[in-house]
Order: C-alpha cells, then sequence, then structure tokens
C-alpha cells in the first residue's frame, strides 16, 4: 500500500504536506510510512485478565535465613560478569516537571547530588562487595539522550569506569488526538513520545551494547527515580538465580490497600504484574490471618531477567496501553497549543507485562525504608522531600 492510500484509509490524511522542501518531506514521508496505524486505532482499555491469585513472596525472614547461600552464589555471578544493570532513564517525568532529564534533578542539601550520581554510589557499593564493575545501559529517549550522555561526561561518571557504561535510546511512538488523528508538533513533525519502559529490550538488542559483554548472562533493570535502588544486588541475584526462576522482582509490602503501586499476584498460575487500578476493593483490602494484605507484595521496579529468558520472549505481543495525556501541538491555523486538558492518548507498553511473558518469577521481599525511596511528585508523597528523609534515615550525607 503507498503512503497516500495508507493515510486515506486510516483518516491520516491531514498528516500530508507537499510544500515542504522535498529532503525534508521525504525524510518525514518515510517517517509517516513507518507507523503502525493499527495500533493507533486501539482505544483505552482495561486488559482482560485471567484467574487471579495471590502469590507468597520470599519474606525477609527467610531471606535472613538462607542470606549465607543467597549472597555466595550472587557475589560469584556478579564477581563474574554474568549480571549488567539497566538503567531506566527514558521517561518524561511529567509529574515532577523538571527541567531536563530526572537523574540530573539535583537533590542535595549542602552539595550537589544528583539522581544519578547517588544511583551510581549504590552501584559501587555492589562492586565493592563483589569485587568486579558490573555493566551498566543506561536507556534514554530521543528527547534527552543528547544532554543525559553530556551529563554523564561532565561529572565523569560520577567515579565509575566510563568503559562500564553504554547508552542505549528508546524508541518512539506517535500520539493522537481523541479522533485518533496523528497529532503534529510543528510542520513535518509528528509529536513523539517514548514508547514506554517496556520495549527496553528490543532497544538494547537493537543497540548491541551486549557485543562488548559477552559474559552476561542476567540483566538487572531499575527505574532512575528510586534512589535507595540496589543495583545488582547480590543477595537478590544469589536468590533468583538458586530459585530456577526465570525473572526475579523486588517487592515491598504494600503500605496500604490504597498505595497506588502494582502488586505480584498469579493469574491463570503464572507470575503476573496487576495494576492497583485492577484490583477490586474487597482483593485490595483482603488480609491474611497474620494482618498481612493478601495481594501484599508491591512491585518497585527492580526485576532481574534471565538474557536467555529475554531472548524468547522479545518478539511475543507485548500489550500496549493507551494513556489520556495533555499533549502540546500544532492546530490547523498553525498556531502551538499547549491544551490545559488532556487532548489526547500516548502509546506505551510496560516492563511489568515482561514478568507475565518470563513464565516464572520470584518475588523478593526487601525493606521498605532500606530500598524504596521514588522520586515521583514535586512535594508530599514519593517527592524530593520524602526522599531526602529517607536517604538521611540511611545514613547518606545531602
Ligand atoms: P514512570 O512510569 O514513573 O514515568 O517511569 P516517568 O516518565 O518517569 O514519569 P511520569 O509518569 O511522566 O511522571 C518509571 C521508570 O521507567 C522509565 C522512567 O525513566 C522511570 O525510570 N521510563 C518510563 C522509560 O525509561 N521510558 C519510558 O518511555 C517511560
Amino acid at each position: 500500500m503507498d503512503l497516500i492510500e495508507k493515510l486515506t484509509k486510516y483518516g491520516q490524511t491531514h498528516l500530508l504536506d507537499d510544500t515542504l522542501p522535498a529532503a525534508e518531506r521525504e525524510a518525514y514521508y518515510r517517517l509517516l510510512d513507518s507507523f503502525d496505524y493499527e495500533l493507533l486505532r486501539r482505544r483505552p482499555s482495561l486488559p482482560e485478565r485471567g484467574k487471579i491469585e495471590p502469590v507468597e513472596p520470599v519474606t525477609q525472614a527467610e531471606i535472613a535465613r538462607a542470606r549465607a547461600e543467597y549472597l555466595a552464589e550472587g557475589k560469584r555471578a556478579v564477581g563474574s560478569g554474568e549480571v549488567a544493570a539497566v538503567l531506566l532513564a527514558g521517561g518524561q517525568g511529567t509529574r515532577l516537571g523538571a527541567d531536563g532529564p530526572k537523574g540530573t534533578v539535583d537533590i542535595g542539601i549542602t552539595r550537589p547530588l544528583y539522581i544519578f550520581g547517588q544511583l551510581i554510589e549504590n552501584l559501587k557499593g555492589t562492586c565493592e562487595v563483589c569485587g568486579a564493575f558490573v555493566p551498566l545501559f543506561v536507556m534514554t529517549s530521543a528527547e534527552n539522550d543528547e544532554i543525559t550522555r553530556a551529563f554523564f561526561k561532565r561529572h565523569a561518571f560520577f567515579g565509575y569506569p566510563e568503559s562500564f557504561v553504554r547508552f542505549f535510546v528508546q524508541e518512539m511512538l506517535p500520539s493522537v488526538d481523541f479522533e485518533g488523528k496523528i497529532l503534529l508538533q510543528g510542520r513535518g513533525k509528528p509529536v513523539l513520545s517514548p514508547n514506554g519502559n517496556g520495549g527496553w529490550y528490543r532497544s538494547l538488542t537493537k543497540a548491541d551494547v551486549l557485543r562488548d559483554f559477552p559474559a552476561v548472562r542476567w540483566l538487572n533493570v531499575f527505574a532512575v527515580d528510586n534512589v535507595l535502588q540496589r543495583i545488582a544486588d547480590p543477595l537478590f541475584v544469589g536468590a533468583t538465580l538458586l530459585s530456577g526462576c526465570a525473572c526475579g522482582a523486588k517487592v515491598v509490602p504494600k503500605a496500604s490497600p490504597e498505595e497506588r503501586v502494582g502488586v505480584l499476584c498469579l493469574e491463570d498460575g503464572l507470575p503476573s504484574v496487576i495494576e492497583y487500578y485492577e484490583l477490586s476493593p474487597q482483593m485490595a483490602n483482603a488480609r491474611e490471618r497474620d494482618g498481612r494484605l493478601t495481594y501484599g507484595s508491591g512491585v518497585i521496579l527492580n526485576y532481574l531477567f534471565s538474557r536467555s529468558k529475554l531472548e524468547t520472549i522479545a518478539d511475543k505481543e507485548i500489550p500496549v496501553h493507551i494513556v489520556k495525556k495533555k499533549i502540546p501541538y500544532m492546530n490547523e491555523r498553525g498556531e502551538f497549543i499547549i491544551p490545559a486538558e488532556e487532548n489526547g492518548y500516548k502509546f506505551e507498553t510496560l516492563i511489568l507485562d515482561m514478568v507475565r511473558l518470563a513464565g516464572s518469577c520470584l518475588p523478593f521481599e526487601v525493606v521498605r525504608e532500606r530500598e524504596f525511596a521514588p522520586i515521583k511528585n514535586r512535594t508530599g508523597k514519593d517527592s524530593i522531600e520524602s526522599a531526602r528523609a529517607l536517604l538521611e534515615f540511611n545514613g547518606v550525607k545531602l
């Protein structure tokens, strides 16, 4: 099908612009031709779920008992270069609304302490314990790639060896208005946004960053915004490897039934992360005899995936989530509009959906106050303020 036919079929002919200079037009039409228009036709819907049942995590008490065994296996694996870390830093951080990538935000008080810098400090802690540097792959987006690389360079990689760090860029998807028409941000420029954190492995393999690290068998993927994140944590690595599972997920006991975190469950007998809004009030409030929430294993976006499993699931269909957002755009009169209300949809895949595809997962319970200090909002809950308090509690000088 040629482009005009395609755009006509999908009601997107408003994108055609023959007044653009030839070279620009050619690149623009090539980009338009690459879009998956069937995907862009989809509308938000809750995923159809199978039978949901609770899952028992490996509790902190169990971990304490098996500590020596887990640590020995984890140190062996990390120490021999079998584990790499993947820092997901391609998000737009709209809730925080910082100028620039989230990782570049300074959360220090008496000294500069950048989020990226704190994460590297955490990673160095692992390297010291395991006696080896861990390869670190940083996923950026087309929007923030250059500035992120420059930031690491300017700060001399926060003392981490540059030869162990690689950057790779995630893919972008167009955004549409409520009628499904692709929005433009300027002439010949569709509004593109990062395709969510579920495409990380595809983008990583496309960039071929594993080439220089052939020993890597496991990938520890984590979010940029949890400054207490333990990276390539040998205890977690050891537990997951010894469990025989294809992946491990760090979980914290949910603080309350209302807490807005995904919960690790079983879905039709397979591990699966259910979003907080998918749990019925009965399920969210159900408790065990000892008072623990039945559906209480909250995920903190720290997963360990086996590389060979990732290779087999990479091409499986990962669900696409469609989210209403306020999307700045150019109207038919060529004016740039910053909408006050939500005006369209963005399309994204989520890493939590990979847990189900992996087929088996070890839920590994960690101490919230020691490992979970997310920075999502400007103030209040999960903000710079709350993360600072938790960093201080863990002995970090701010
Ligand atoms: P969030 O879902 O919190 O998204 O990302 P965000 O973009 O940082 O913030 P909001 O929702 O716009 O306020 C969780 C993790 O996934 C990464 C983020 O950088 C963060 O580490 N992420 C998210 C990506 O790498 N790419 C994406 O497309 C989305």
